[in-house]
């Protein structure tokens, strides 16, 4: 386990963020020139889970993070580990790059020198979109971080004060700040998954998994939000982890093109329609917001679809994990020493089983800011943004 304390590794990841805005420049540049910048953002603030966290999951925990604080995480872009549930960037990374901003620093790492103007990601790895109750009042046990959603919200808030201060600097702040609310909702589903709750039990959950998504972006929207970018659940039945526990010799589970268990994709399916109606229902509600949803879950399943058109040669086997026919498994999971690492991540969709890799991220990031994956071009919804006086009144 790691060898640091908390406080130093904290440390060290601030200047190890510090020193990266150097070569990253470098890259934002590189990635410029193929697209000129469109956007007119000067900030990104975060919510979510492991799909989004750049590192506030293993600055909580330290020592306890387990694998993820530890080689191979990271080893393709960072080339040491950062947090972030890959081998290399998340989605969030490659949006910012996109947008010629650094890269969005995880918020619980609280020193001085933390420049959060550029942006801010609450996103902690593990959590649930419910609070812990939710959880306990139907029997589970909890295991994994309490910073649920609105705990979430509760950190921006306390921050707000120091990102903006008069109503016109806010107004201005949020005019140009990109919300991006998730991934968010997966874990209400993985963790009674893994506690062996039945389907059709889960399923009861996501009236509320969407209810509470829906809050949260109503009490970002009081705050002042006007541009938020909403993310669906990815296809569950492509992930190595759901493949394996899942197995079965029913040949009608499976998706014949890909390989996925079509039952739990259906799942996914179910989630992110039940989400998308409340969107539409937010955007009556607020006309001069712009809400866009993201579609991981298409994004990711043409990958799925035609793996070999983006070089991928192992869509469903984990790049890291500990054997087996999907390379997972859970006695010995990616960062335990009987894993295997693949030798070329860029040729694999899943990095540890559970997450993607560097390069499945880099493709889903493309097919939002230029593809037809999210409802809206993300890049240019804040130049739709008009004068809105009206709205500020209501808002303060
Ligand atoms: C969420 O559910 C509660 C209780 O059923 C309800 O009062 C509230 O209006 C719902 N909120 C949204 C945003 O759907
Ligand atoms: C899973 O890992 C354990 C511990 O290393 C090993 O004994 C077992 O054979 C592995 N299972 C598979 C399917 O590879």
């Amino acid at each position: 386990m790691a060898s640091s304390t908390n406080k130093s590794t904290a440390t060290v990841f601030c200047k190890a963020m510090i020193l990266l805005q150097l070569p990253l420049f470098a890259t934002v540049f590189i990635f410029l020139k193929s697209r000129p910048a469109t956007t007119c953002y000067n900030s990104i603030i975060s919510f979510g889970d492991s799909i989004a966290d750049t590192g506030n999951y293993l600055v909580d925990f330290g020592e306890k993070a387990g694998p993820v604080g530890h080689p191979p995480y990271g080893k393709t872009y960072f080339r040491r580990p950062t947090g972030r549930f890959s081998d290399g960037r998340v989605i969030i990374d490659f949006i910012a790059q996109a947008m010629g901003l650094p890269l969005v620093p995880p918020y619980l790492v609280r020193t001085s020198k933390q420049d959060l103007r550029y942006g801010v990601n609450f996103a902690v790895a593990g959590v649930t979109a419910l609070d812990g109750k939710f959880f306990r009042d139907k029997g589970m046990v909890l295991t994994w971080p309490q910073y649920s959603l609105a705990t979430q919200i509760q950190w921006f808030k306390k921050l707000l004060p120091s990102l903006c201060s008069s109503k016109s600097d806010c107004e201005s702040f949020f005019s140009k700040s990109l919300v991006l609310m998730g991934e968010i909702g997966g874990n209400d589903y993985n963790h009674p998954f893994a506690q062996l709750k039945a389907i059709d039990e889960i399923r009861t959950y996501v009236p509320s998994v969407v209810n509470i998504t829906s809050w949260a972006i109503n009490s970002l929207i009081e705050l002042g939000a006007k541009t938020l970018v909403v993310p669906g659940i990815f296809p569950l039945g492509c992930v190595s982890a759901y493949l394996t526990v899942h197995q079965s010799g029913r040949r009608e589970d499976y998706d014949p093109q890909t390989g996925c268990i079509k039952w739990l994709n259906e799942f996914s399916e179910y989630h992110n329609s039940l989400l998308q109606t409340e969107l539409d229902r937010l955007r009556r509600l607020h006309p001069r917001i712009t809400i866009i949803y993201a579609n991981y879950y298409d994004a990711a399943m043409d990958i799925y679809r035609h793996p070999l058109k983006y070089g991928f040669d192992a869509p469903l086997a984990a790049c890291c994990g500990g054997g087996g026919p999907y390379n997972f498994n859970l006695t010995a999971m990616c960062g335990a020493r009987e894993d295997t690492v693949c030798s070329d991540p860029s040729k694999h969709v899943c990095w540890d089983g559970m997450h993607l890799t560097d390069a499945a991220y880099e493709i889903i990031a493309r097919g939002l800011l230029q593809g037809s994956y999210a409802s809206a071009p993300i890049t240019q919804a804040c130049l739709l943004l008009e004068p809105d006086v009206p709205q500020l009144q209501r808002v303060f």
